[in-house]
């Protein structure tokens, strides 16, 4: 298999970034910060959700972020929809493109959206049929595709069963999620030919979180199993928050740093990411986890200091 030549990036920071984030941001900030990341090139930028408020308090103005951003022709920004009552907000702002979202662990399932994952397959169902009639792109996650946080095993054909599911229902795009970052390449390279077998590898989009430190590695794999499409964050922002200890989503910059030594194509513009990166990190008020941008903002203020 030949490593693609050319990667797709999914931005993941105003959604998995900031819904993890303890502080709520103001929309005023997030819509600034998605408006950077459009600057950039960034082919995809999740910008937000429409889950239950009680559920991600942080991100319960999705309506307004969404309806405020500027939307780039040619830059698609999905958002996270976990039931009709999700997809009649999102339609309320003329969204374009939404993500269902489901796992390959049911303990993770009951969780996160309390339904077994039968019962998160048949709501989407619905939210996928009407999608698709409205002529909306639709995304689908499978969460826990390497591991639990609640120790139940997770098997690569259970995965494989999930993404299948959600490709029948009519899902464009399938993003097969580390949620909790345990991944190593050789689970890597055990799952990516089983999902080939059945799904399109065009798509098949990988979402790694940097945990444990595999993420990059993970990467790597995924490549030369011929993935072309990888979602990550800027700064590294982001976990799930029912996922104890699932800090930290690949960052941007570290993919990027990655792709183009590689010399594999983006279309991203790597300092306009640092931009967004340094920007949502002054309003957090903390450190981003990032090695890339942490690294590039040292040597930056080296030589101009
Ligand atoms: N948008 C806004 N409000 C919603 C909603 C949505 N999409 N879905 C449900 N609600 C509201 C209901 O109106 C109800 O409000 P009320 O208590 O004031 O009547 C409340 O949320 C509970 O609704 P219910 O249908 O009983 O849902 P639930 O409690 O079984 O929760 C989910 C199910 C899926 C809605 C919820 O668990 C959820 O939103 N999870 C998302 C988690 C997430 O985003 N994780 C991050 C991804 S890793
Ligand atoms: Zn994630």
């Amino acid at each position: 298999m030949k490593r693609p030549k050319r990667v797709t990036i999914a931005e993941m920071g105003p959604r998995d970034g900031l819904q993890n984030e303890p502080a709520i941001v103001a929309t005023a900030t997030k819509i600034a910060f998605i408006d950077l990341l459009s600057e950039s090139g960034l082919p995809i930028i999740e910008a937000t959700s429409f889950v239950s408020p009680k559920a991600i308090p942080q991100l319960a103005d999705g309506s307004e972020v969404y309806a405020a951003i500027a939307k780039r022709p040619g830059i698609r920004y999905p958002v996270l929809v976990p039931n009709m009552r999700g997809y009649e907000r999102a339609r309320a702002v003329d969204v374009r493109e939404i993500a269902v979202f489901t796992a390959a662990s049911e303990r993770f399932t009951e969780r996160n959206i309390r339904m077994s994952i039968a019962e998160s397959i048949a709501t989407f169902r619905e939210v996928v049929r009407n999608a698709k009639a409205d002529g909306l792109r639709v995304r689908g996650y499978v969460s826990t595709a390497f591991g639990s946080p609640f120790g139940d095993e997770v098997r690569p054909q259970k995965v494989v069963e999930v993404a299948v599911a959600l490709l029948d229902l009519g899902c464009d795009e399938l993003s097969i999620g580390d949620t909790i970052g345990v991944g190593v390449p050789s689970q890597v390279e055990e799952l990516v030919p089983l999902l080939a077998d059945r799904i399109p590898l065009e798509q098949l989009a990988m979402h790694f979180h940097d945990t444990r430190g595999t993420a990059l590695a993970n990467v790597y794999a995924a490549l030369g199993c011929g993935i072309s499409i990888f979602d990550s964050s800027c700064g590294g922002l982001g976990g799930c928050p029912y996922a104890p200890g699932a800090t930290g989503n690949l960052g941007t910059e570290d993919l990027l740093y990655l792709l183009a030594s590689m010399g594999i194509e983006t279309g991203v513009d790597l300092q306009r990411v640092r931009a967004a990166s340094r920007f949502i990190a002054r309003e957090l008020g903390h450190a981003l986890t990032s090695k890339a941008f942490t690294a590039m903002e040292a040597h930056d203020a080296l030589l101009s200091g």
